[in-house]
């Protein structure tokens, strides 16, 4: 088995037949499935919630990696966790006491993430490193799927992985946004293990052959 994960995200998916089309991602190889919640606040589109994440979940052979753009943001995680998310991750800035935020989550029997925008510096890792068990690095301003890639994740992705190393702990290192078969390859020497992917698999013509060119890429 690869140390690496693909995970299409749902926001490229056609929301009209979205239980097929997240069997079709699965069946092509996807190893979780990346379901993006957006609030019209937090970040400047909506999307949707526990009762779609819910009403998926039977069509989901994979875990669901769930990844908050709401806020305030407690109060929705165990709808969250009770609708079959195996990881809920959330932003900082969207979190009064970002501890607190972290505990939830692992009350609720799920993965905890911590989320960083382009602009959003690591430090929030400091103090609750041994309470976080995802990192997702955004390599784009959170809202909108198809954006490009943002250079300068690439120095933020190697800052978290020698922070996670440090740790000693296993913590999984992903990165939103941008991410093709041509860039993937770099982001994971960066040191990245989880790769979303929303328009590069759900805008491919033969999705599984869209996850079979990432996967070559990561082999190598
Ligand atoms: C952006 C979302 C991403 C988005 C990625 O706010 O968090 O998950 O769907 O889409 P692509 O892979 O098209 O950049
Ligand atoms: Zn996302």
């Amino acid at each position: 088995a690869s140390k690496f994960r693909i995970a299409p995200s749902i926001l490229s998916a056609d929301f009209a037949r979205l239980g097929d089309e997240v069997r079709d991602v699965v069946a092509a190889g996807a190893d979780l499935i990346h379901f993006d919640v957006m609030d019209n606040h937090y970040v400047p589109n909506l999307t949707v919630g526990p009762l779609v994440c819910e009403a998926l979940k039977p069509h989901c052979a994979v875990p669901l990696d769930v990844h908050l753009m709401v806020k305030p943001v407690d109060r929705i995680i165990p709808d969250f966790a009770k609708a079959g998310a195996a990881i809920i991750s959330f932003h900082p800035e969207a979190s009064e006491h970002v501890d607190r935020t972290l505990g939830l989550i692992r009350d609720q029997g799920c993965k905890a993430g911590l989320v960083f925008n382009p602009a959003t510096p690591l430090g929030y890792l400091d103090h609750v490193m041994n309470k976080v068990d995802l990192i997702l690095i955004m390599s784009v301003n959170p809202g909108f799927g198809g954006q490009s890639f943002i250079a300068s994740a690439l120095d933020k992705i190697r800052e978290a992985r020698r922070r996670i190393d440090a740790s000693g702990r296993d913590i999984w290192l992903e990165v939103d946004g941008g991410v093709k078969a041509d860039n993937i390859g770099a982001i994971a020497k960066a040191g990245a293990d989880t790769f979303v992917a929303g328009s590069a698999v759900f805008g491919a013509k033969d999705r599984a052959e869209a996850l079979r060119k990432m996967r070559a890429e990561l082999a190598n």
